[in-house]
Order: structure tokens, then sequence, then C-alpha cells
């Protein structure tokens, strides 16, 4: 493609745009697929970020008529979409829609596949660029990985090749090992592209920009003045229909080996040099090589299970009566644990991960708990009602920073107690935020590579894990929680020993 010398790419009033191309969905049938992929794609489309000649590609085992197809991903997109229903935004995407059908091992289908790819660009002009997103079980990368290169997918003269893999990545740092090696020999790594969903979000990138970019925050950012950090994301729901998914997977592996020690990099990362992928994934590295699972796994960890209580008002059921669970199962729904960074800035401040399913109530957020004042001149009856200043990042929902400190009661007396100060997204700016699928999706058609984790953090975050998920898998039996609260007492416990209380979201 020329580039045109009119266009200056800092220029924050061009959109970035895809450049024609295919999105090649496996697992388009799947739930992710349904909820959160297609309705990103028909978003995208709509705000104008895709190129006419896009194409969407479904693979999948279930054998769809064409127009069947068609009429899923219609509703799908309609069923999910953020922005406005357009016919005419639809009309233009459904002329790229292509099915085809077949098993993973079937060679069949994958000439299939080859002969739909040579077709879209010969009618659809996509121009030999095509990615292939795997949003499908593990167990299924190492067939679909290796079709692709045995069909002679991977690459082609022209256009670019790329690969979308979804989480799980890997079981355990064997298993991710392992997943990366066969990736790796199909792919090169600037073609790799492994989502972690919470990259995406507008709150999550906002972390480098408030840290960054101002310059009242930095210099208290460090144990001299943070006394520890808490992250917290709890769901109200429950696993609902992902019996088959979550059970043995738990909520170690299905959120914390991700999600949280990718929210705790960017929250402990030294300042980048740029914002380009090398740069970042150097600083989070750094805090990943770094970052220590304590020495009492025992004391210093918590793990449970949801039992029936009430949600939302509603009266629900405990995940060993959830469909599709076995009666013995001791996968965790709920996981907390203490992370010691090993760094001159972080030494001596824990950081608290937790996360759960059927919790009090749905809220992502990274708290920053400071250090007292040294010395308080005023009567310890005067600040009976201060507690520790906070930053909090609230992830989602209502986005936003609250910052907490204390400040004087009016009255004639000098009674202080915490008061909030607070940024709400929805006050200050008038976008809306997109999806976190939809900048993902577009990053990867542009192939901007610095949003997605690198192999080498994917795989320090499972040695972080290892050890922690290896000590609970010795226990016979498995603490709980009821539904509706804030997770299980050994949670609290597990704070209390360093003298510390969660905070309530
Ligand atoms: C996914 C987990 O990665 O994140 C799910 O597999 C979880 O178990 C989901 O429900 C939560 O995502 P979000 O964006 O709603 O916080």
């Amino acid at each position: 493609m020329v580039d045109n010398p009119l266009r200056d790419p800092r220029d924050r009033r061009l959109p970035r745009i895809a450049g024609p191309c295919s999105l090649i969905l496996f697992g388009v049938t799947g739930d992710l697929a349904k909820k959160k992929l297609i309705p990103a794609v028909y978003d995208l489309a709509n705000r104008g970020l895709l190129p006419p000649g896009f194409a969407l590609v479904g693979f999948a085992r279930q054998d769809f008529g064409k127009q069947a197809f068609s009429k899923m991903i219609k509703q799908a997109a309609k069923d999910g979409a953020r922005t406005p229903w357009s016919e005419t935004v639809w009309k233009q995407l459904a002329a790229g829609i292509r099915f085809v059908p077949g098993e993973f091992d079937d060679d069949d289908a994958w000439e299939r596949l080859g002969k739909t790819m040579e077709e879209l660009d010969r009618q659809q002009g996509t121009g030999g660029n095509h990615a292939f997103y795997l949003s499908i079980p593990p167990s299924l990368f190492p067939v679909v990985v290796s079709q692709i290169k045995k069909h002679g997918l991977a690459e082609s003269s022209q256009g670019w090749r790329r690969v979308v893999i979804e989480k799980p990545f890997g079981h355990d740092l064997a298993t991710a090992q392992e997943l990366n090696t066969i990736v790796a020999d199909v792919f090169p790594s600037q073609s790799v592209f492994r989502i972690d969903h919470y990259l995406g979000k507008e709150t999550v990138q906002n972390i480098l920009a408030f840290r960054f970019a101002n310059g009242m925050f930095e210099p208290i950012w460090n144990n001299h003045y943070v006394d520890h950090v808490q992250i917290t994301m709890a769901e109200d729901i429950g696993i609902g229909s992902r019996a088959g998914y979550y059970d043995g997977i738990g909520a170690a592996r299905d959120v914390i080996q991700n999600h949280l020690l990718q929210l705790m990099a960017l929250i402990a990362m030294e300042e980048p040099v740029s914002f380009n992928a090398k740069s970042l994934r150097i600083e989070k590295q750094k805090i990943l090589a770094n970052a220590r699972t304590p020495a009492r796994i025992d004391l210093h960890s918590a793990h449970a299970q949801y039992d029936g209580g009430w949600a939302g008002g509603e009266k629900v059921l405990g995940y060993l009566e959830e469909q599709g669970i076995p009666q013995t199962s001791t996968t965790e729904t709920y996981a907390a644990m203490r992370i010691d960074i090993s760094t001159r800035r972080w030494a001596g401040v824990p950081f608290y991960l937790r996360t759960g399913k059927r919790l009090g109530r749905r809220v992502t957020e990274l708290a920053v708990i400071f250090k007292r004042a040294p010395h308080q001149p005023f009567s310890k009856h005067d600040v009976e009602e201060l507690g520790q200043n906070a930053l909090v990042m609230r992830i989602q929902p209502d986005e936003g920073v609250t910052l907490r400190f204390g400040a004087k009661v009016p009255g004639t007396t000098m009674e202080i107690r915490d008061v909030n100060m607070d940024f709400a997204y929805g006050g200050a700016f008038v976008e809306s935020s997109p999806e976190a699928y939809e900048r993902l999706i577009l990053d990867v058609l542009l192939g901007d590579p610095p949003l997605f984790p690198h192999r080498e953090e994917v795989e320090l975050s499972w040695e972080i894990l290892d050890p922690v998920i290896e000590h609970w898998s010795k226990q016979k039996t498995i603490d709980t929680y009821p539904s509706g609260t804030w997770g299980p007492e050994s949670a609290d416990k597990m704070l209390a020993r360093d003298g510390r209380v969660w905070r309530r979201p």
C-alpha cells in the first residue's frame, strides 16, 4: 500500500482504520464469539474502522447453510452491539461473511478454508491479509495450529498472516511452554497476538496515563509512602453455563494468572522509555520476574468455593449444585494471595490480589493504600474516624479514580474524617468507552502489538502462580463462602495476619 503523504499518523483527528483483511474465527459458535467478538466486529464496522473489503470467516463443526450462518452472526451482532443498529452497515459486513464447515482434523475442510481465503482475496480484495482467531479450548490449539501450517496458510507471498490466541494460555508453566513452542513453530513472534482482554479496557490503559503523564503521583509511588496495594476483581455472577470450561481451571488460573498479574505489572512497573510494545514488555517483565509468592503459602493465600445464598435479590445455587459440576469438585471460585515484589521501589509493600464469583457485587478496582502520616499533631480522639489515605482506580463499572484523604468535619472541634475526591469518566468525557474487544481486534488487524502480553510475560505469570496452585491441590477439601458475600473468612484472616483489612469496594 502507498502511504498518503498528506496524512500524518500523529494527527489524532484521523482514525486508525484497518486495511483490507479477513478475520477467520475458530469457535465461532462459542459463547465468547457470540457475546463479545461478533458484536465488537459489528461495532468496529459501524464506527467506520473496518475497510469496505473486510471479511469474516467462521470455521465450525456444526454445519450451517450460508443463510443460517449469516443469520446467526446478525443475531449475535444485534444482541451484543454497543452502537446503534444500522442495516446499511450490516449489509456491507454481510457481503464479506463466509462459513467453512468441518472438523479441525479434516484435511478437506482446511482445503476449503484455503480456497475461501483465495476467493476472498479475489472477490473482496483482502490482499492476502488474514488473521486466525483461536477462540477454542487450549486442548485444540495444537491441531488447529498444525493444520494451519500443514495447509500452508500461515504464510503467503502477499500480505500478512497473524494468529490470535485466547486464554487460558496453558494450565501451568509446562503446558504454556509447550503451547508457546507449538505456536512459535508456525508463526513468528510478531505475528502472535495473545489476548488478555483487560489490557483492551480504557481504564486499564489509563493506569499508564495516570502514572506517567502526571508529575504529582510518581514521587509517592514507592515503599516510602505506599503501605500496600489491593487488586480486586469481583463478580456477582456464578459460572453460568461454563462448567465445562471452568471446572478444573478455577479462579486463580482464570483471572489471577492473566488479568490481575497484568494489572499488578502496570501499577508497579517503572516508566517505559516509550509506549512501544518492546519497551512496555521489558518493564512489565521486570516486575513479573521479581514477583515472589510468599514462603508460607498457607498463611498468605486463600481459596474457596461459593455456596448457595442470595445474589442480586435472587436465591442462587452453590457451585456444587451448578449443572455439570461433579459433587467432588474442589475447584476454587474465589482466590486471594499476597505477592511481594523484590525491587528497591517495592520491597516491603505487599500486593494483595483477590478475585471471585458470586461476591457482593461486580467491581474491579486497584487500591493503593498509603502509610499514615509519620506524626499526628492531633489527639487520638480527633482522628478516630481517619483511615489511611488511598488512591483507588475503578476499572469497572462506574469507571473513575477516587482519592481518599482526611478532612476536618465542620464544627468547633478538630474532628477529622475520611472524604473522597472523585474523577468519573462519565462526568469528564462525553465519549463512551469502546469495548475492550473492539480495541484489541482493531489492533490485531493493524498489527499493533503493545496491548498483547508476550510469551515471556505469560510464562513468568505461571511461574508466580504454579507453587500456589500446587499447594492448594494437595488439600482434599475446600473452604466455602455464601453467595453474595465478600468471600471466605480465611481471606479476611489472611489480611488480618498482616494487620490489614480488605477494602469493601
Ligand atoms: C474472563 C474470565 O477472562 O473475564 C471470566 O474467563 C470472567 O470468568 C470475565 O467472567 C470477566 O470479564 P469482565 O470484562 O466482565 O471483567
